[in-house]
């Protein structure tokens, strides 16, 4: 009888499991792929284990279905190319429902919509993703991926299982994650986070594919459950909303655990620099928008020779205090999903030897002898190449195309291990100690090129009143300032007015190390609307500045909106073009008013009564200053 009935419900099952198997899943791991079969309908299930023969597999099948090139100038290099209304983060589309709005997002005044999030009531939740989620693997196969963010075993990292219709989605993952046998080894019985994930296209297909990329813009939705710990994204393939351990998990869920559990997951990278001379080594972490240089940061070859950069991560950094008061702080991520253009040996020489083996690249143009090309590479490309843009257009010139070569979100995603910089500790799962804390921007006018906050509460404020022009990162069109609170606007996971009482309760803590906090602005523009400041390795003196700081050189002076360097502290002996200090220091009385009004206007409409008391003041205190000028 027990026979039977295992054969009668082994026979209602549509699915056939290819590689691995169920039953070696920890059991509730188990029910919830078989629970998302059933809704799914997949025609077959892959458990991924992570190994190389498994990675061939996929890649073969990525090939056959015409959404992987093969790069033949390099090691295990690959090209995907979009559907072209697939290309970046849906920020429009991304959701976080919650039982109380109140708890997602703050209530704009006058009925304004909120800029710091989406809320969608759990019920309409519901109804969204049912209309979406029955049978929409039909055809497909279900990739099972147990990943962790963070090192796996780490007491700071967090697991999930992640399932997908997305060769692509596992390629990826398993360059940006730990991902494979040994994350369900470490998670045995305990609970985890539900990522579920589908490109929304079921065979037999009904339209055709552009460039064979299977997603579905019209119903793509991204969403976020974290009171029960689940994420679901439907319709679209392009990392930020696919990959979902990156700013699903590790941004919004992420913050949403840190707040629980006394922790914070931001927008971060990691940097550690080496003084050479002295031998003193500390760590930054900095918080710059999606396309603002946080990755070029990270991996930095300083132009000051005394100096050494080493690398822990480009993206995410997980921090809590540590029972000795010092922050300490974790990449949870694995790999790079880079940028692309601009990148070149000029400016990023470390990305450049880091991502030509072993990665995947979407997006970008290729060379007729099969290598890469985007914006930013002209003179270190075989002129002698044709190139193929991101669109296929064929034999692309610069000078007869009003088009570029590369998608200006064009990614390389690439392992972090075989980044030559990585710093020795990046994998430690205590975390690196924190010494400085680093915002910036896109700002083409009247901010400096760095700037240190009075105290923790002024560098919480300042952290609060970042604004920045927008990028390709997500779909906002025009270059506009934006409002970008910790860089953070588009991954909140809950209410901003809560995310700051939650770093202001930080600043209370009792015998904690507190890290000083910093505004850098690389993207300072003259009136010929030319860069000011070169950038790139040169950004090591702003960072020489900075930690003479934390040992506490007398080297900052006061102004209306912080501490600015002294006359001719900034290091910039040898720097090959003379810079107008003056102009990229100069704090116009009328820009600081105008931005002053215009942060009053984003606090009293956006955040409205969430808005801390001791933020408002902060605010206060600066048009005080700035009158007093
Ligand atoms: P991320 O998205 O925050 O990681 O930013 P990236 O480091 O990938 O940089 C985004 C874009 O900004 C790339 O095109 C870079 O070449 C460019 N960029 C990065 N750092 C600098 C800099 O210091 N100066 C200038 N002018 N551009 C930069
Ligand atoms: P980025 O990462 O910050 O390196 O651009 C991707 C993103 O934020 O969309
Ligand atoms: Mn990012
Ligand atoms: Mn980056």
């Amino acid at each position: 009888l027990i026979e039977a009935a295992s054969v009668f419900a082994e026979s209602r099952r549509s699915y056939r499991v290819i590689h691995g198997s169920l039953t070696q899943l920890p059991n509730k791991v188990r029910n919830y792929v078989e629970e998302n079969a059933r809704l799914c309908k997949p025609d077959t299930i892959h458990i991924c284990d992570g190994s190389e023969r498994e990675n061939e597999m996929l890649t073969y099948v990525l090939r056959k279905d015409g959404m992987l090139k093969k790069l033949h100038k390099y090691e295990n290099c690959w090209l995907a190319r979009t559907d072209p209304a697939d290309v970046a983060r849906v920020e429009r589309l991304t959701y976080i429902s919650t039982p109380l709005k109140r708890d997602t997002v703050p209530t704009p005044k006058y009925g304004a919509k909120s800029q710091l999030g989406n809320w969608m009531d759990p019920e309409d939740m519901d109804n969204e993703l049912n209309m979406r989620f029955p049978d929409c693997m039909k055809g497909r196969t279900m990739f099972v991926i147990p990943f962790s963010m963070g090192p796996v075993g780490s007491p700071l990292s967090k697991i999930g299982i992640q399932l997908t219709d997305s060769a692509y989605v596992v390629a990826s993952m398993r360059i940006m994650t730990r991902m494979g046998d040994q994350v369900l080894e470490a998670l045995g019985d305990s609970n985890f986070i539900k990522c579920l994930h589908s490109v929304g296209r079921p065979l037999p297909l009904t339209a055709p594919l552009h460039n064979n990329w299977p997603c579905n813009p019209k119903m793509t939705i991204i969403a976020h459950l974290p009171h029960k710990n689940e994420i679901h994204s439907f319709g679209s393939g392009y990392g930020g909303n696919s990959l979902l351990g990156k700013k699903c998990l590790a941004l919004r869920l992420g913050s949403n655990l840190g707040r629980e559990e006394g922790w914070l997951a931001e927008h971060m990278l990691i940097l550690g620099l080496e003084n050479l001379d002295t031998g003193k080594k500390r760590y930054i972490a900095a918080a710059f928008p999606s396309a603002c240089g946080k990755t070029n940061l990270a991996m930095m070859t300083p132009s000051l020779s005394n100096y050494k950069v080493t690398c822990v991560g480009d993206d995410i950094a997980w921090m809590r205090f540590d029972e000795n008061g010092v922050l300490r702080a974790i990449n949870p991520e694995a790999g790079f999903f880079g940028v692309a253009p601009g990148t070149s040996m000029k400016t990023n020489p470390i990305a450049m030897k880091t991502c030509l083996k072993n990665t995947v690249f979407t997006n970008v143009a290729e060379t007729s002898d099969g290598g890469v090309f985007w914006e930013g590479l002209e003179s270190e490309v075989d002129p002698n190449v044709r190139i193929r843009s991101w669109l296929g257009d064929e034999d692309w010139k610069k000078d007869n195309s009003d088009r570029p070569a590369a998608h200006p979100n064009s990614r390389f995603c690439t392992p972090a291990a075989q980044c030559p910089i990585m710093d020795p500790l990046w994998e430690d799962p205590k975390g690196v100690p924190i010494d400085a804390i680093v915002f910036g921007g896109r700002r083409p006018q009247g901010v400096p090129l760095v700037y240190e906050s009075f105290n923790w509460q002024h560098g919480v404020f300042i952290g609060a009143s970042m604004r920045s022009e927008s990028t390709a990162a997500a779909e906002h069109k025009a270059k506009m300032i934006m409002h970008d609170p910790f860089a953070m606007r588009p991954f909140f996971g809950y209410n901003f007015g809560d995310y700051l009482k939650h770093w202001l309760s930080m600043g209370e803590k009792e015998n904690v190390h507190l890290p000083k906090i910093f505004h850098v602005n690389w993207f300072r523009k003259s009136a010929d609307n030319k860069f000011i400041w070169p950038g790139f390795g040169e950004n090591a003196r702003v960072l020489d500045w900075i930690v003479r700081r934390c040992d506490g050189e007398d080297i900052a002076k006061h102004t209306a909106i912080g501490l600015v360097p002294k006359q001719d502290t900034l290091n910039l002996a040898g720097m090959e073009e003379a810079v107008d200090m003056e102009e990229l220091f100069s704090l116009p009385k009328e820009f600081w008013q105008n931005e002053v009004n215009a942060i009053y206007k984003y606090f009293d409409e956006q955040v409205n009564e969430d808005l801390p008391n001791d933020i408002m003041h902060e605010l206060h205190n600066l048009e005080e200053r700035i009158q007093a000028e």
